[in-house]
């Protein structure tokens, strides 16, 4: 693939090659940039933020953000505030090319701003933040980061003014720390969950099962089996529960957790909660983290 440097008055780039039906994609890396192309989208927009290096989950969210809008927007950001001392921001994957080609034709516009362009000031004078609900579970060994998210997630939806955005419910405890952003800001967006895809042995697609030999990957499945032992005790809270205790005895993975959750507020729920829960699954196998999670109804003790 090559691109279209020249840009004429427009400094935005096309990105060049072979467009589909779907036509062009233009990069963009200015907030003013994104502006004047947001302002000439007709019909409905949909946002899909990343940060970059690809793969078939983000490719899956684009998507569904297609099925359900008229344009897509996608952000490709590394985004510092969401990494604490201890994570290298500077080492992570940063691969534009290689993400321009694969949406090339498959999305509208294509935001990628410098550190610089998202903040002028770093860290910004004013942030978000996403209460208790970003300190405890993946938050607990990761403090900051979804503050970090939140104030992202908030500078994204101001400048890309979408109509809906799409996030994956396997990051669930993101998911659902967005979803009160959104409610609890009153921000006029729509958040449309996109369902976990899985492996056709349950295992629910990540990138990092690439790291996971043979018997790595076995020993993995222990987290969808959880799930469906969740949802064949649903929708007694006590077997949903019973499901999870016993989960945690099986040594096939290193649990970090496996939780029965207010979809909103992340607090564990009692015995006596009715209603939706939140399965939430964290643990290691072979030395990698993993994560999975379902929401089901509890109607009966
Ligand atoms: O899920 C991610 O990739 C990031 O947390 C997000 C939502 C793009 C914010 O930087």
């Amino acid at each position: 693939m090559t691109q279209n440097h020249d840009r004429g008055t427009d400094p935005a780039l096309a990105v060049a090659g072979e467009h589909g039906a779907q036509g062009r994609t233009t990069l963009v890396t200015t907030k003013a940039q994104l502006r004047a192309r947001r302002a000439e989208m007709v019909g409905t927009v949909a946002a899909v933020f990343t940060m970059g290096a690809l793969h078939e989950g983000h490719l899956t969210l684009i998507a569904r953000a297609r099925e359900l809008a008229d344009h897509v927007i996608l952000s490709v950001f590394v985004n510092p505030l969401q990494f604490g001392p201890g994570e290298d921001f500077e080492a992570y994957p940063r691969v534009l090319e290689e993400d321009l080609a694969l949406v090339d034709g498959h999305v509208d516009l294509v935001f990628a701003p410098s550190t610089a362009q998202m903040y002028p000031v770093l860290p910004p004078t004013v942030s978000v933040t996403a209460g208790r609900a970003g300190t405890i579970l993946e938050g607990a060994d990761r403090p900051g980061h979804f503050d970090g998210v939140v104030t992202v997630v908030t500078k994204l939806l101001q400048l890309t003014d979408p109509h809906l955005t799409v996030f994956g419910r396997k990051d669930a405890q993101q998911l659902a720390i967005i979803q009160s952003l959104v409610s609890d800001l009153d921000l006029p967006v729509r958040i449309e969950p996109v369902e976990i895809q899985r492996e056709p042995t349950g295992l629910a697609r990540s990138s990092r099962n690439a790291y996971l030999t043979d018997s790595g990957r076995e020993q993995a499945l222990a987290l969808s089996r959880t799930l469906a032992a969740v949802e064949a005790a649903a929708p007694s809270r006590g077997a949903i529960q019973a499901a999870l205790t016993d989960a945690l005895t099986r040594a096939e993975i290193e649990w970090s957790y496996a939780l029965a959750l207010d979809p909103t507020t992340l607090e564990e729920i009692g015995p006596d909660h009715r209603g939706e829960v939140l399965v939430a699954l964290a643990g290691r196998v072979e030395g990698t983290r993993l994560l999975d999670a379902a929401v089901v109804v509890a109607t009966a003790p």
